[in-house]
């Protein structure tokens, strides 16, 4: 995915500009590029590379005088990074130029229809094709909003947009189709952009448009349009983060910004009234005789999220009897799920734009099932398609490698489970008031685990193992789960093949891999299975293996026997242990990963969102 950013102000666009697509860097960071509107014309500065190459390369913006202007940053889809293939795209006539995040999934038959018309094109990118259809629809009507009807009409795919038009100083354009796109309203200025952080300098007054809605923007307007051309209106809203949330203050990097901040995101979630409308939490709309009714619980994410919902698996099933499948939302609509009236979909996405947990959410409401998103980012195209939505309250996450937000969708899980056991009286109420009083302590538990000797801890693991090129992660019931939340990490961050299996999994076939040296994280903190998982730790240990054993200190003098390096837990109710198990595993990714020189914020190749399947 790509982030786009606009301004129509007072100010020099070119400064807002850049620092906005600082702020959406994390979003793709192959190339980046911006287009002022100037007086003799669209003035276009692009680089390959990094933000700071283009910074340097337009001298900070000063190449580029003016106050209407539109930013992209680019993670690559179609054509290779490149100067040619960055954006803003502008027509072969100079006359229009435009940002798009997204995917025109018939761009090649496009092309081809436009290549016989005579144009030309200077990129591999889809972007390009459509910035050359709307240059030819303006050219016929000579009205912008009709081309922007006329050319969307034409595509197919995902998009959001920002145009500028030479004939038109006064205005910029935004499209939205199934990509992310917020407009802000400021004094005498408005803004475009793909995400909310690039914006709060300027105004948390924004709105949200739906999906086909075009929008005019001037420096004191904002018209809505629909696909077809219709005025429209829609709510303006405020932006509950503020600007501190979306900086680094004095973290040397997001990732142990984010991972600091759990402690924090752990009480406003935890805190957040899960009926009634909230901030952070809408009131469910499943009654009583729904949740009674449900026959089947599915639980469509992906990532780090898929292992959020896999441990929902775990936590629904034991504690309110409900059969529940996890599973990749890549998978989920090629699987021939069963869904009817009687089954819950519950989709589970931090930025709320991944695209394959937006189409398994479409598949689950054609056939009837009732879906309910738990995600971060308001106004985000999975909150606004599911039938209900519970916010997070975990604040812009800005680290490609999720971790404050895992937390929070943990607690939000944690806490569907227990207002559902409550109704189906699955869990007696004191069993019920016990977690739910563990969940309120659950920060204060955390935050030892963040002090600075665990922290310490930690990162001497990190320079003991970082030039590791294999790593294991090992563990049972939700302990291994949280094993590939761990790996993940690791692998994401530090690039070392990272691998996690159930550990009675091993001497199936994977313990043939382990071999003298080679390190494996055993978690065993599911009290009932301890020595079954040291059982295994034995027979890894038999083949030369280093273990490094993260349990409880119930539990940590007897690892200490045979384990080469313990890893102390606090021991906290057993329905939430995975949520204090996965801090030590997040700083070790990140520590490791500094160890490595890798970026720990933009690791090669990935982006925060991904919004291409
Ligand atoms: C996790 O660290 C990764 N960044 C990635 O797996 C992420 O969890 C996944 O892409 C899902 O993103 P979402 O939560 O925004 O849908």
């Amino acid at each position: 995915m790509c982030g786009i950013v606009g301004y129509i102000g007072h100010r020099q666009a070119a400064g807002v500009l850049l620092e906005g697509l600082s702020k959406l860097e994390y979003r793709g960071y192959d190339s980046a590029g911006i287009c002022v509107h100037t007086p003799q014309a669209l003035a276009v500065s692009r680089s390959k590379g990094r933000l700071q190459t283009l910074r340097e390369k337009c001298d900070s913006g000063a190449d580029l005088p003016g106050t209407l202007g539109i930013g992209h940053t680019r993670w690559a889809t179609h054509g290779a990074p490149s100067d040619c293939n960055a954006h803003p795209h502008r027509t072969r006539d100079g006359k229009i130029a435009l940002v798009h995040n997204g995917i025109i999934e018939n761009y090649l038959e496009l092309k081809e229809e436009l290549l016989s018309r005579g144009h030309r094109f200077t990129s591999e990118t889809d972007t390009e094709v459509a910035a050359c259809l709307l240059g030819e629809n303006y050219a016929k009507t000579g009205d912008m909003l009709c081309a922007i009807v006329a050319t969307t009409a034409r595509l197919t795919g995902s998009y959001a947009l920002g145009i500028l038009c030479l004939d038109q100083p006064d205005r910029m354009y935004a499209v939205r189709k199934d990509s992310p796109l917020i407009l802000g309203w400021g004094d005498n200025e408005c803004l475009i952009a793909s995400d909310a952080p690039a914006i709060l300098g300027y105004t948390r007054r924004v709105i949200y448009p739906a999906d086909g809605d075009i929008a005019i923007l001037t420096d004191q307007s904002i018209q809505i349009f629909n696909a077809l051309g219709n005025p429209v209106l829609r709510p303006t809203e405020e932006v509950q983060w503020s600007v501190a949330d979306a900086e680094l203050g004095d973290y040397p990097h997001f990732m142990l910004k984010e991972i600091m901040e759990q402690p924090r995101v752990l009480t406003d979630t935890a805190a957040a009234p899960l009926t009634g409308n909230s901030d952070c939490a809408n009131s469910l709309l499943l009654d009583p005789e729904q949740i009674r009714n449900l026959r089947r619980i599915y639980i469509a994410a992906c990532g780090s999220a898929y292992h959020v919902g896999f441990l929902g698996k775990y936590i629904l099933e034991k504690y309110c009897r409900i059969p529940t499948e996890s599973i990749q939302a890549s998978e989920f609509r090629y699987a021939a799920p069963i869904l009817d009236q009687n089954t819950l979909v519950i989709l589970i996405s931090q930025s709320g734009e991944t695209a394959d947990t937006l189409a398994a959410l479409r598949e689950a409401k054609a056939q009837g099932a009732h879906t309910l998103a738990i995600v971060n980012v308001m106004g985000s195209a999975i909150a606004k398609a599911a039938d209900e939505v519970i916010y997070t309250c975990a604040g812009p996450e800005i680290a490609v490698a999720t971790t404050k937000a895992y937390s929070a969708q943990l607690a939000v899980m944690y806490r569907l489970a227990l207002r559902f056991a409550r109704l189906l009286e699955t869990q007696s109420q004191e069993d019920i008031r016990q977690a739910e009083d563990a969940l309120l302590d659950l920060p204060r538990q955390i935050g030892q685990v963040l002090l600075p000797e665990g922290i310490g801890q930690m990162r001497t693991l990190a320079d003991r193992f970082h030039a590791c090129e294999d790593i294991f992660f090992i563990g049972r019931n939700v302990d291994a789960v949280t094993c590939l939340e761990g790996s993940l990490k690791l692998k994401e961050l530090s690039y070392i093949h990272a691998e996690a299996y159930p550990a009675g999994e091993l001497k199936h076939g994977p313990i043939s891999l382990i071999e003298e040296g080679v390190p494996v994280i055993a978690l065993a903190t599911v009290r009932e299975l301890f020595h079954k998982t040291m059982a295994n730790v034995k027979e890894v240990k038999a083949r030369g293996a280093t273990v490094i054993c993260l349990t409880t200190e119930e539990f940590a003098e007897e690892a200490r026997r045979t384990a080469d390096v313990v890893v102390e837990v606090p021991k906290v109710h057993p329905l939430l242990q995975p949520s204090v198990n996965i801090v030590p595993l997040q700083l070790f990714s990140y520590f490791t990963a500094l160890n490595r020189g890798c970026d720990v914020d933009k690791p090669r190749n990935l982006a925060k969102s991904v919004t291409v399947e």
